[in-house]
């Protein structure tokens, strides 16, 4: 099938990549001509694991451009997938939504489209995208007019996985009021539904993975079922950190909990790791729009309010144990392992490390820090934070008087704790992930913290 992504994020680069792979003709617009440029030289401008190759494999079947003349008359189906960055009020800014919809509008050629939303927009989105596509065509001649139908096919990809998250979902959903679009997406989706296509060497197949489940429905539920999985998991972790806060004053182990809770089957082992709490660019964004989407129709969300809250909390935590542990913070040294919000990307989007960065910054704390893949990143996207990046963690506990780890990459977990000690004004590590090996660090010398 002809596919036009718009937007080359995250979402739009992973599923344009995917379906070239499964065998589709795909076009990727963007309009930054820059990021073209470079895609077209093949460089890829975010960090995910295997992306490079999978483009690789799938070029025959791709385009780049930044021309919607190029991309939309051939498309039949046209993804939208541009950002939605959160506004003050939390609400999305859907200003690029709205000029990418509006430039479908004026390019689709006859025939029936369908305009499918990737990203994530607020529940009656679907509806309005009709609105300004029917608008977009308004006053061309009789006969040239495209006939849109809007569906919504939210993604559900982790950063870091996002490749093994579009080719081995746990569903696909896919929501439109035409049956006509639904049919469409099936057949695009087909070779995913029924795990036809050959799996890529460095991407096999799981043993478990023999069909996808569809989940076909209307426009409103597609699209309240992106916010709801999000919130949910979004709680769930702060469900477990709201534990982990009373494990601590009772003495009981919150790791040891999670694994019981989990292990029941209606309860699920995943997203129960207590620590500093959740950051990336969804969570935080979904929960706010959900809420702000709910009070547009007067209600209150307590239970997803709760959630954010509580996961601030954690944040101030880490400085609150600090204090504890230190006494006085003012003059101090503390060495961040890890700055990305969570192992396998470079993205800084509402990263724990950040924001506690600059907590103990506003404390006077001398901050160092390191992280595998981010530090770029970090220096262009907050060039004005007195933030002392080094090469290595060694370097980054010279004359520390404590370190925090933040985000759990696997290189941390095996590290000479004896020689990092040794370079510390005084030994003591505070895991915000629940993910060293305590009495491992308790051997090397070391003062083990862990936030519950
Ligand atoms: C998330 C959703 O998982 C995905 O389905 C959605 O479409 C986009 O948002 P992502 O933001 O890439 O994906 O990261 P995810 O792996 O979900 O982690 C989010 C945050 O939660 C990270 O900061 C992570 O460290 C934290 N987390 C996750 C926990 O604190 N505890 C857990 O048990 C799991």
């Amino acid at each position: 099938m002809q596919v036009a992504i718009i937007g080359t994020g995250y979402v739009g680069l992973t599923t344009g990549v995917c379906l070239a792979f499964i065998g589709h003709q795909v076009c990727c617009l963007d309009t930054d001509e820059a990021k073209i440029r470079a895609l077209k030289a093949g460089k890829i401008p975010i960090y995910e694991p295997n992306l490079s190759e999978l483009l690789e494999e799938a070029s025959p079947n791709l385009r780049f451009t930044s021309s919607y003349a190029e991309a939309i008359p051939s498309a039949e189906i046209i993804f939208i997938a541009v950002g939605t960055p959160p506004t003050p009020s939390g609400a999305p800014n859907l200003e690029y939504l709205s000029q990418a919809a509006r430039s479908i509008g004026q390019h689709g050629a006859a025939g029936f489209k369908v305009v499918v939303n990737k990203s994530t927009v607020p529940i009656g989105s679907g509806n309005w995208v009709g609105s300004l596509l029917r608008e977009a065509c308004e006053g061309r001649e009789a006969g040239t007019s495209p006939e849109f139908a809007v569906a919504s096919n939210p993604e559900f990809l982790r950063e870091g996985s996002a490749l093994h998250d579009s080719l081995y979902p746990d569903r696909i959903v896919i929501g439109a009021d035409e049956t006509r679009a639904l049919e469409v997406l099936y057949s695009l989706y087909r070779p995913i539904l029924d795990q036809t296509f050959s799996a890529p060497t460095y991407l096999p197949r799981p043993d478990t993975v023999y069909a996808v489940p569809l989940v076909s429905t209307d426009l409103a539920s597609a699209e309240l079922i992106k916010y709801a999985a999000n919130a949910f998991l979004a709680l769930k972790i702060s469900f477990i950190n709201e534990m982990g806060l009373l494990a601590e004053r009772v003495g009981a182990n919150i790791t040891e909990v999670a694994r019981g809770i989990g292990l029941d089957s209606r309860i699920g082992p995943r997203f129960l790791s207590a620590g500093i709490g959740w950051g990336g660019s969804c969570f935080g964004k979904d929960t706010a729009a959900l809420i702000a989407t709910a009070s547009e129709y007067g209600l209150n969300l307590p239970i997803v309010e709760a959630a954010r809250k509580l996961n601030s909390r954690q944040r101030d935590r880490v400085v609150e144990k600090l204090l504890h542990e230190l006494k006085i913070l003012k003059g101090r040294t503390i060495g961040l392992l890890g700055l990305a919000f969570k192992p396998n990307t470079d993205d800084l989007r509402e990263s724990p490390a950040v924001e506690i960065a600059q907590k103990l910054v506003d404390r006077g704390v001398r901050v160092r820090a390191h992280d595998p893949i981010a530090v770029e990143r970090f220096h262009r996207e907050h060039a004005g934070m007195p933030v002392q990046t080094c090469e290595n963690v060694c370097e980054t506990a010279e004359g520390c008087d404590a370190l925090v780890l933040v985000t759990e990459w696997s290189e941390y977990r095996d590290l000479d704790w004896e020689a990092i000690a040794k370079k510390m004004r005084t030994p003591v590590i505070l895991d915000g992930r629940h993910f060293l090996d305590r009495d491992k660090l308790a051997r090397a010398g070391m003062r083990y913290l862990a936030i519950s």
